[in-house]
């Protein structure tokens, strides 16, 4: 008698644990459960894979969402939808919200706002303030958390933990895998006036230097063996970061962005203008190589977009006053299967730095790989499509991407998750219907 699945992804090449296989996939209940020689094997959905990569689902470790407070420029909903057109099957969204994800009910609440409406599987930090340090080893514990956010430098929003002894107490509370954007806040306040009274958008990399980044990277490292927690830090921009990093492997990994690695100074900011400012800035290609080199070498653990959408009104405000940051979530997938097409990332390390590496990062619950039993999350990719990013094509609320015009060579065909498909040929299909993420620390 033959098997019956829910769904069989039929003669895709599959990247398993063992290596890229052309094989076919089943999935029943949303696990994987069957993977080989599926001919005799019947199910209601059938997808026809042959000539496309059959991918462990793109995780996405750093987004801004936006809600609740700042719809206006993103929602879960436009910005889940977004990740799957993109081929994105989990995110983690980051807590610099209005208000600020730093309690049990504003976590409960993002929850809430995100059942039947994000498209994708989803978890939230939580930001470390002075507020909630005593809170913080509960708030980390509970379902749909990715863990504690820490801002040593101030961004979008007001969460900041700016000096030592804060740092080394939020450090100390709590004991999961800790995220954190360094920039050292004291010379950020310093530096400031470099880029007061009419600076050109150029600068924002002066203002927030090198310097700036490696002095809290270095500070946040010695403050974390100290107490041994482990930390992630998140979008390394700097050689001197890459070079200071591997001597703490036993306590943090490291996470860069698309933008970091494709985008450099000055040619960024010149053809860009403020699309271009971020925070920790794009910086020159000297320190894009060091990034490469960095992914090259093991240094580079995971890659996420850190999608931080603004409107173009706002970011047509007169430097400094426009706002840190770019959209990305959707971009992710194409930018850096474009790298692969171009020989400077592998195919296998692909999936390293967007699946198996944030599960492992993380300790996310049955994600990560193509294997049976895990969570049926797939991003199907035609690696030989070429096809042009357009701002048209972003679906984020902000309506524009700083890769507009950029030749892509891959890109994202078929959305699944948990055995369902929720996006092809560039296409929504059905209804949002993203579950938590889970983590092994909070099951
Ligand atoms: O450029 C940035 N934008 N960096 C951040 O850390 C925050 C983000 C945002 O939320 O806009």
């Amino acid at each position: 008698m033959s098997k019956t699945f829910d769904l069989i992804l039929k003669g895709g090449t599959c990247a398993t644990p063992a290596g890229l296989i052309e094989t076919d996939v089943a999935v029943k209940k949303g696990r994987i459960s069957a993977l080989g020689d599926l001919r005799t094997a019947t199910a209601p959905d059938i997808v026809d894979a042959a000539g496309l990569h059959v991918l462990p689902g793109v995780i996405d470790s750093q987004v801004h969402f936006r809600e609740p407070g700042l719809e206006h420029k993103e929602d879960l909903g436009t910005g889940t939808a977004g990740a799957v057109m993109g081929g994105v099957t989990a995110v983690f969204d980051m807590p610099n919200t209005n208000p600020s994800t730093t309690t049990a009910q504003s976590l409960a609440a993002k929850c809430r706002a995100a059942k039947n409406r994000a498209w994708c599987d989803i978890a939230f930090y939580v930001g470390a303030a002075d507020e909630n340090i005593e809170d913080l080893p509960h708030l980390e514990s509970l379902p749909g958390t990715a863990g504690v956010k820490i801002f040593m430098g101030s961004s979008t929003g007001s969460l900041l933990v700016e000096d030592d002894a804060t740092l080394a107490q939020v450090l100390a509370s709590g004991r999961r895998r800790c995220a954190v954007h360094c920039e050292d806040e004291p010379r950020l306040r310093e530096r400031r006036a470099l880029v007061e009274g009419g600076a050109p958008v150029s600068a924002h990399a002066e203002w927030r230097d090198t310097e700036t980044a490696v002095r809290a990277t270095r500070r946040l490292l010695e403050l974390a063996r100290g107490v041994r927690r482990r930390v992630h830090v998140l979008h390394v921009t700097t050689a001197e970061e890459m070079a200071l990093l591997p001597d703490y492997k036993d306590i943090a990994t490291v996470e860069v962005t698309p933008q970091h690695l494709t985008l450099a100074a000055p040619d960024a900011y010149e053809r860009l203008g403020s699309r271009a400012q971020m925070n920790p800035p794009i910086r020159n290609e000297h320190h894009r190589d060091a990034l490469w080199r960095a992914i090259e070498q093991g240094g580079v653990d995971c890659i996420g977009s850190d999608h931080a959408p603004h409107t173009l009104d706002e970011k047509a405000r007169p430097y400094p006053d426009s706002p840190s940051g770019m959209p990305g979530v959707q971009t992710l997938v194409p930018i850096l299967l474009t790298h692969v097409a171009q020989g400077r990332l592998s195919l296998h390390r692909f999936v390293d730095l967007t699946s198996a590496g944030p599960a492992r990062i993380f300790g996310i619950a049955g994600k990560g790989r193509i294997a049976l039993g895990f969570d049926a999350d797939f991003t199907v990719v035609d690696l030989k499509a070429e096809r042009t990013i357009t701002d048209r094509w972003i679906v984020s609320r902000c309506g524009w991407t700083p890769f507009d015009g950029f030749q892509a060579t891959g890109w994202p065909v078929s959305t699944i998750i948990g055995g369902r498909m929720v996006m092809t040929d560039g296409e929504l299909i059905g209804e949002p219907q993203g579950k938590a993420v889970r983590f092994w620390e909070s099951l």
